[in-house]
């Protein structure tokens, strides 16, 4: 390609292409940016400039200046250009009223061609039709769209308030390893051969758990770090293999304490960023309330329909189903769809193929008709069965009641993913609403089948609850936790607990985890050993930064709000990473590949 282009030479920015007014009408401007649409007119050619603050409407008049009008003429979409010129009002009855800029124009006098482009692989300024793979590998044309750029622009405003505010409340930012030990966080690790020590191997943090610890036994009180984890896991839309947490760490903290300072830096940050006023204390719900009630650990509670147990309505009833369920220990739960009685045969099949992986008997559904129930189950159950189940669900005609039998997990599970399924397909949320929930006490442990043995369900450095620690030994499964979520609008957004801080417990929980006195060693003995030199009792939790941004922007997926984020298959579309490395580069780090 032969370049044409001119030297910027002495020229400077007057201003952006974003805040031009009225007011400057009669201004002589230097403006600088890419060209983002051109409509040649013959004797006018208009310019619509743009830079990351906006868009100005530039005009190349032949009349007014030949040379400028003739060499914009050359002029295509996406080149880099600067003008020189006076602000003019628009002609009457052309103006954009929804253009911030939409009042004037700059009537170019004079025009350097900073740099051309090759065609690019899709439009800046016009439809996203192109696929996402491409769009990730051109991303910085990607970026140049006002949408992105305004999520990350938020995610910078965002990150800057949540800065302000910890600062404010005497939390010290601290940066932590990045090349270091695996931290148990329940993902694979992503793994860093040494040179110096061939054969070793750091662990990229799944996140900064133990050295946040550290940091409390070194008596910084309170810690904050905006910081990039890594997981080696599979991939969803709330899921990156490389994201941030807010991450912090209070010490002479119990759970009041630490969930006081959330609350307060939610309530200042949708303030300050979406002017929306939170109210506080946010509800809290045991981990095990929330899984009767809404059938899952990250409630949406922004809408009701809450599971109801009817096991005991119906287990004398001479539906087999259901009575052999309840007789094997199991439940029927069901929930009440308001004005549901309408959803037609296939899309009640649809509902039940959604959960029949899951739950082996699907649903069961009953509409609720002025005439009496229409149901599957109505022949065999009583006038004055069917009035007391509508009557403990509150259903009315019109409406329609979907029951599902298994036991109690998987029944609440099945059910908790159709409420929100329903919930989203009768749009039974505002947008712009916000509700936040604590979901607390989660279990301490649990069995793993394929391990057989049992795990922590948070980490292994969480506090058991007090008054369950005699279960510890006998009943793992029963024992709490000192452990909390936060949840907004049913998205995990955060997570924490109080954490062990005495040597003793922490070996006890090691134990039960069926770690041996070896591998605790190699894994945490320079944290066990921490603890021997005088650890205060202390607590935190780490937010995910992605999903805060993602939910406060309105984005749909975490790569809305990320600036270079990971494709499904976890690649770096821009850079082409992962990709091979030399023999030599291989050699010097003392490996060789089993599949070359
Ligand atoms: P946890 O593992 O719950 O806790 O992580 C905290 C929060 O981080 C977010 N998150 C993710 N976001 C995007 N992509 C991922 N792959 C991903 N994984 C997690 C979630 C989650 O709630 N060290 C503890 C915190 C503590 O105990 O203080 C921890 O990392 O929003």
């Amino acid at each position: 390609m032969k370049l044409i282009t001119d030297k910027i030479g002495d020229w400077k920015r007057t201003g952006d292409c974003g805040s031009l007014r009225r007011d400057d009408i009669g201004r002589e401007v230097v403006l600088m940016g890419w060209v983002n649409r051109r409509r040649d007119l013959g004797k006018l050619i208009f310019i619509d400039l743009r830079d990351r603050f906006g868009l100005t409407q530039t005009v190349f008049d032949e009349e007014y200046d030949e040379a400028s009008h003739k060499k914009a003429g050359v002029l295509r979409n996406e080149w880099v250009i600067a003008v020189k010129g006076e602000v003019a009002p628009r002609l009457a009855g052309q103006e954009n009223p929804e253009m911030p800029t939409g009042d004037i124009e700059v009537r170019v006098r004079e025009l350097k061609i900073l740099n051309e482009t090759e065609v690019p692989p899709f439009q800046v300024d016009g439809k996203i039709d192109a696929s996402e793979n491409l769009r990730l590998k051109y991303r910085y044309l990607e970026l140049r769209r006002p949408a992105l750029l305004h999520n990350l622009a938020m995610r910078h405003r965002i990150a800057l308030t949540i800065r302000n505010f910890l600062n404010g409340e005497g939390f010290l930012e601290v940066e932590t390893p990045v090349l270091t030990k695996s931290t148990p966080e329940g993902a694979r690790d992503f793994l860093v051969p040494s040179r110096m020590s061939k054969g070793s191997f750091y662990a990229l943090p799944q996140s900064p758990q133990l050295f946040k610890q550290l940091l409390m036994m070194a008596g910084f009180n309170r810690y904050f770090q905006i910081v990039k984890c890594f997981r080696d896991e599979d991939l969803r839309a709330d899921r990156q293999p490389e994201f941030t947490q807010v991450d912090m760490e209070l010490s002479f903290a119990g759970e009041d304490e630490v969930m006081d300072v959330i609350e307060g830096m939610m309530v200042d940050l949708f303030s300050k960023i979406l002017g929306c006023l939170i109210s506080r204390p946010f509800p809290r719900i045991e981990y095990e309330r929330a899984m009767e009630l809404y059938g899952s650990d990250k409630p949406d509670i922004r809408f009701g329909m809450e599971l109801v147990d009817v096991s005991d309505l119906l287990r004398s009833s001479d539906f087999q189903l259901f009575t052999n369920v309840i007789a094997e220990g199991g439940v029927v739960k069901a929930i009440n769809i308001k004005g549901g009685a309408s959803f037609s045969r296939k899309e009640l099949d649809g509902l039940n193929a959604m959960i029949t992986e899951s739950v082996a008997s699907g649903l069961v559904w009953a509409k609720l008709r002025s005439d009496g129930w229409q149901s599957p189950l109505s022949k065999f159950l009583t006038p004055d069965s069917r009035g007391r189940l509508g009557g403990r669900l509150g259903a009315k005609a019109g409406d329609l009641i979907i029951f599902v039998a298994d036991k109690a997990q998987k029944a609440n599970e099945a059910l908790g993913r159709l409420r929100v399924e329903i919930g989203r397909r009768l749009n039974l949320v505002k947008d712009g609403t916000y509700s936040f929930v604590w979901v607390t006490r989660f279990p301490l442990l649990e069995y793993d089948t394929d391990e057989k043995r049992y795990v922590a369900v948070h980490h292994p450095f969480t506090a058991p609850l007090e008054e369950d620690l005699p279960l510890l030994e006998e009943r793992p499964e029963a024992v709490r936790a000192r452990s909390y979520d936060l949840v907004l609008n049913g998205s995990e957004i955060g997570g924490g607990s109080i954490r062990i801080h005495r040597i003793d417990l922490q070996n006890r929980i090691f134990r039960r985890l069926g770690l041996g006195e070896e591998e605790v060693k190699t894994k945490f003995g320079f944290f066990l050993e921490a603890l021997r030199y005088g650890a205060p009792p202390h607590g935190g939790i780490a937010l995910g930064f992605d999903r805060l941004v993602a939910i406060m922007v309105g984005a749909e997926s975490l790569r809305d709000v990320i600036a270079f984020p990971k494709t499904q298959r976890a690649t770096c579309a821009v850079a082409d990473a992962p990709s091979t490395v030399d023999d030599d580069q291989l050699a010097e780090l003392g490996l060789s590949l089993l599949c070359p």
